[in-house]
């Protein structure tokens, strides 16, 4: 599976947590087709940690789903996901248990591969823990890749190794279609702030094919769940989901989408911030604007028909007027050029720009423009 564009779906892991079962994961289905999130592009539905029992069957030492989450099995959800039009994502770990110590894959990847495929997985979120000490890191993620090549049907490897060994520089090679870089994130301002910053390096190595995934999406959380820490504003969350779209990271939704509200919907489907995420290129933003210590950065992003995308950050305590040099995206003052700039938050025309970008932005907010170059 080579995923051509950032994948985008929902995950169980950041409200739900071991509170799993059938019935919440058709609930969601439901209402992912309902609040058109899988018209948005929203077509994983994937379950983490935590749905199996705790011990393999002794006589096919197969991974068994637990029998009161999950009474008519996995196979069961994958149907009516599938029927829904979604695809179905499970979860496993590289070590022997996994990070909530039910059984993980070590030594039985072919087998577990096999079981995937019998319950219709289409893509499975693959972690790292409990690995054996001596076991090399790389080697397994390729185990599992070729396992998952071998059994028959078509599912995404979703490498979840936190950036340990410089995961950027060898996941490509495995045939993973996306693979995490950090370590879990919280709900709050300073968890995903910090988490895009530590990747700031390494995007340049996220593409088709290969996306680098800083984690699911707390947007629309407000402190509840597995995760819920003490919550952001709808200011941040409009930030967290702006940095993840102009960086191409996957968009996995963490909140109860059952219950989510307007503000988080219209965010989340927001038409123009998916065509920056979801743009075919895929090339990665530069910085455009340095301020130091990456608090106020600017960064732009070559898209595809000739378009741009820009994203003034900010993320101190105090608003700022941010102010970028058309001279430094290669647009000097002597060539009678500007840019004309369309706001994606209020879905309006801002005129053309001449010689520099001025723009106010908000303390723990930014400012995202699709922009063109045109006579100025
Ligand atoms: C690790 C992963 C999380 C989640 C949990 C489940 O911590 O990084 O995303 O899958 O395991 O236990």
């Amino acid at each position: 599976m080579f995923p051509k564009k950032p994948p985008m779906g929902f995950n169980t892991w950041n409200t739900f947590g071991e509170n799993i079962s059938a019935d919440m994961i058709k609930q969601t289905a439901d209402a992912m087709v309902e609040k058109g999130l899988v018209d948005a592009g929203y077509e994983y539905l994937v379950i983490d940690d935590c749905w199996s029992k705790r011990r393999r069957d002794p006589e096919t030492d197969r991974i068994v789903p637990d029998p009161v989450k999950f009474p008519n099995g996995m196979k069961d959800v994958s149907d009516y996901v599938h029927a829904k039009g979604m695809k179905f994502g499970m979860y496993s770990c590289a070590g022997v248990r996994t990070c909530a110590d039910y059984p993980g894959s070590f030594d039985h990847e072919y087998l577990d591969a096999k079981t995937f495929a019998d319950y219709g997985a289409d893509f499975l979120k693959y972690d790292y823990c409990y690995k054996p000490e001596n076991a090399d890191g790389p080697l397994l993620y390729r185990k599992m890749s070729m396992a998952l090549r071998s059994s028959g049907r078509d599912i995404m490897l979703s490498a979840c190794n936190w950036g340990c060994d410089d995961v950027h520089k060898w996941i490509r090679s495995t045939g993973a279609g996306m693979y995490r870089s950090t370590g879990d994130i919280c709900d709050n301002f300073v968890s995903f702030r910090d988490i895009f910053l530590s990747q700031l390096d390494n995007f340049v190595y996220s593409a088709p094919g290969c996306f680098n995934d800083i984690d699911m999406l707390t947007v629309g959380m407000y402190s509840q769940g597995n995760v819920g820490s003490t919550g952001c504003t709808d200011t941040e969350y409009r930030l967290q989901f702006s940095l993840w779209c102009m960086f191409a990271a996957p968009l996995m939704l963490g909140c109860d989408v059952r219950k989510i509200n307007d503000v988080t919907l219209k965010l989340v489907t927001n038409k123009h911030l998916l065509r920056i995420n979801q743009d075919e290129e895929g090339r990665p933003p530069f910085i455009a604007k340095h301020d130091g210590n990456n608090q106020k950065n600017i960064y732009v992003r070559v898209l595809s028909d000739n378009q741009l995308a820009i994203m003034c950050t900010n993320f101190t305590d105090r608003d700022h007027r941010a102010w970028l040099p058309l001279e430094n995206i290669g647009v000097p003052v002597n060539v009678g050029k500007g840019l004309r700039l369309f706001n994606v938050f209020t879905g309006e025309d801002e005129g053309v720009c001449k010689e520099s970008l001025f723009t106010q932005v908000g303390a723990h907010d930014c400012a995202v423009y699709l922009a063109e170059i045109c006579d100025a």
